[in-house]
């Protein structure tokens, strides 16, 4: 029997720490416990919004809403020839999962150490740092299909994953509600130090390992990402946009120090935070809300501020470095 709060507070369920409350909540430990949720009569019409670690959401006010806290646990491996096959509850932390992967011998997670959330939210925005993503070490993950009511499993191309995206925030939005994430693990395990950032931290160290690899990722990201415990925010808010050349070539001419990294496609990503930064809104503070000091893509909530503010400094960002550069950038986290 799933139990039901009333007006259940979520400043702790979201990494801002807006003070919001949900109209119901409940906490999901199992898939019978979604199951009986979704089916129980005080949800009624309410629409369902998923919570994991509430690391990647705003919440700009009271949510009319029955909120599914998922928290299911879990950790398993199989293995076939190649790779190692880890599968995590949902409600595995992120962060813990990485760990412990390598701790088992299982190297690969270690770039993506230190995001903050749940396994269960990695594959909606697929998750990426130091250059590796989430679709990289993906296998396949089980989800709850509301529109038939059916557990299904969806592999690597059924989840289309993109920069910062996936089904889960298009077409599937309110369709899956994600349970287990297996990942794919090569027992041939290759380092990724190609990222500039990354590659300083080691250099001079020779064949460092996946521990190694990963204290690396933590120093860096610890040096210049708030720590949601202490300072509320969903790490970048904006992605980094992507443009073609000619566009990007007319930009460099008119700022050299431009920012820009080709893809595979021959479009360039620009980097926000350069761009954020240009315009002269790092380390801005306006009341309860600002642009982290050492990072101009992050920005941050002091508590006492409402994600309406967040929202209107994000807008008014956006739309100086439009005026400035000709370029929108487009806020990365789930706007409720
Ligand atoms: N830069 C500035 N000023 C700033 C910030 C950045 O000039 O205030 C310039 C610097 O030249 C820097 C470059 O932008 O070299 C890139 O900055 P950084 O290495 O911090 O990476 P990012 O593009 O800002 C992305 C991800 C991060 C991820 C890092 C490392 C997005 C939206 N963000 O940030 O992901 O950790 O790369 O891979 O793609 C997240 O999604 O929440 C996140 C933190």
């Amino acid at each position: 029997m799933a139990d039901f709060h009333e007006f259940y507070p979520l400043r702790t369920h979201n990494t801002f720490g807006f003070d919001v409350r949900a109209r119901l909540a409940v906490h999901i430990r199992s898939e019978s416990d979604l199951v009986s949720a979704l089916a129980d009569p005080r949800v009624g019409e309410l629409p369902i919004v998923i919570l994991g670690g509430g690391s990647n959401v705003v919440l700009t006010g009271d949510l009319d809403a029955c909120v599914l806290l998922m928290e299911i646990p879990g950790y398993s491996v199989t293995q076939d020839d190649a790779n190692w096959l880890v599968t995590a509850g949902a409600g595995e932390n992120w962060h813990g999962l990485v760990g412990r992967t390598i701790d088992d011998g299982m190297p690969g997670l270690e770039n993506l150490a230190l995001i903050p959330g749940t396994a269960g939210a990695a594959p909606i925005q697929n998750i990426g740092a130091y250059g590796v993503e989430l679709r990289e070490r993906f296998a396949r993950l089980r989800a709850y299909d509301r529109q038939t009511g059916d557990f299904i499993s969806l592999d690597l191309d059924a989840c289309a994953f993109g920069y910062r995206d996936s089904l889960f925030k298009r077409e599937g939005r309110d369709r899956y509600i994600i349970t287990a994430v297996t990942l794919r693990l090569p027992k041939a395990w290759q380092p990724v130090l190609n990222y500039g950032e990354l590659a300083r931290e080691l250099e001079g160290e020779t064949a460092p390992d996946a521990k190694r690899i990963r204290d690396a990722v933590v120093a860096i990201r610890s040096r210049k990402l708030p720590d949601p415990a202490k300072i509320g925010n969903a790490g970048s808010f904006f992605k980094n946009p992507v443009i073609g050349a000619t566009q990007r070539d007319a930009l460099l001419a008119n700022h050299p120090a431009l920012v820009s990294y080709p893809q595979p496609d021959g479009s360039y990503k620009l980097a926000a935070g350069w761009l954020i930064d240009q315009c002269g809104f790092k380390g801005l503070d306006d009341g309860p809300v600002g642009v982290y000091g050492k990072q101009a893509l992050v920005l941050v909530h002091h508590g006492g501020g409402t994600g309406t503010a967040l929202l209107a400094l994000a807008n008014r960002i956006a739309d100086t470095v439009q005026a400035r550069f000709g370029v929108r950038i487009e806020p990365e986290p789930v706007i409720l």
